[in-house]
């Protein structure tokens, strides 16, 4: 019988066998299935597994304590953290049409995942350890979708910027891959793990820097994880969060409209909800969220955040439309 005690025996019985007495890496993205895989693996191999995180700087408010603090806590994982933040920036300066911020994003974190995982070779190898094992969160559905074969190390990449390149010398290690979204959610809910990270909901790899139509800058992220946190914030107390799919909050970087603050004119952006319903983001629906959360997110975000003296939702269907807006 499927339970998930079960499960989590299983796994960890072969991540034992297959890994032995040798060292494993595991990139965490702070979403569900990086966290799940991580979380399983540090069960059956302890410190033989060290992780990696990525501050690109683009992730929303809290999210990168959640990982550092929350997840290490929660696990007793040894975890190594790579402040990257000045140099996604500097990547991305400039730089305004979607597809390039996407390209740009992914690259540099895979120089950035590599180098760090570079280190960890040398310093293991310093010590006549061999890091031989790459834990990734491959999914049953990713591993149908790229039509069932094993040990790519690729699958995601188009998708994910967790994506790695096929040339590694690492063995994977996919503990997740007969597993769907919500079975992976009870494991890891059994492994100990908190709620915010087991419910979490779908969040782009490129993170806030694809919300920001414009230019990104840290003036730009800081004010939309502003606007974002209290967007999270009101939808999680009015109890809508397993109701909707997910709800990008969009900066309108090179809008600007004409508002009336205090005694004066204003001349600010205007931020997008986009709040969706979805079974599997293939299509979707904007959701009805009633009117009085969206007066109160739209009330507390002018009043809050700088800069910002209009709040607008989305309600365009997928398709025509996209989830996000880049
Ligand atoms: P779209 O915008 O294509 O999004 O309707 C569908 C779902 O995918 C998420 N998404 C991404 N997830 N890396 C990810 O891991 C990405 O580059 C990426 N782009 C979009 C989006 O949030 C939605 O859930």
């Amino acid at each position: 019988t499927w339970t998930t005690g079960n499960v989590i025996e299983e796994q960890v019985a072969a991540i034992r066998a297959q890994v032995g007495t040798k060292r494993a890496i595991c990139g965490l993205s702070g979403g569900v299935d990086s966290a799940v895989a991580a979380a399983l693996v540090q069960k059956a191999i302890g410190d033989q597994l060290t992780c990696v995180y990525v501050d690109h700087g683009l992730m929303r408010k809290g999210e990168t304590e959640q990982v550092e603090k929350d997840f290490v806590a929660a696990t007793g994982v040894q975890l190594k953290v790579v402040d990257a933040q000045e140099r996604f920036l500097s990547a991305l300066a400039g730089v305004s049409d979607p597809e390039t911020k996407r390209k740009i994003i992914g690259r540099e974190f895979i120089r950035v995942f590599e180098q760090a995982q570079a280190e960890i070779v040398a310093e293991a190898g310093a010590e006549g350890e061999d890091v031989a094992f790459l834990v990734q969160g491959t999914l049953y559905p990713d591993v149908v979708e790229s039509g069932g074969g094993t040990g790519t190390a690729n699958i995601k990449s188009h998708h994910n910027v967790g994506g790695l390149p096929e040339d590694l010398e690492f063995e994977l290690v996919e503990p997740l891959r007969q597993l769907f979204k919500d079975e992976v959610r009870m494991v890891g809910a059994e492994l100990g793990l908190p709620d915010e990270i087991v419910q979490r909901q779908p969040f782009p790899g490129p993170g806030l820097g694809i919300r920001i139509v414009g230019e990104v800058s840290k003036e730009r992220l800081d004010l939309l994880r502003e606007a974002d946190a209290i967007a999270r914030e009101e939808l999680s107390a009015a109890g809508l969060d397993r109701e909707i799919w997910q709800c990008p909050v969009v900066l309108l970087a090179d809008v600007r409209s004409v508002g009336v603050q205090g005694d004066g004119r204003t001349y600010g952006h205007p931020i997008v909800l986009r709040p969706v319903s979805s079974e599997d983001a293939m299509t979707a629906d904007w959701s009805r969220l009633p009117y009085d959360v969206l007066g109160k997110i739209s009330t507390r975000i002018t009043n809050e955040v700088d800069d910002v003296n209009r709040v607008v939702l989305d309600i365009t269907s997928k398709p025509p439309g996209t989830i996000e807006w880049e």
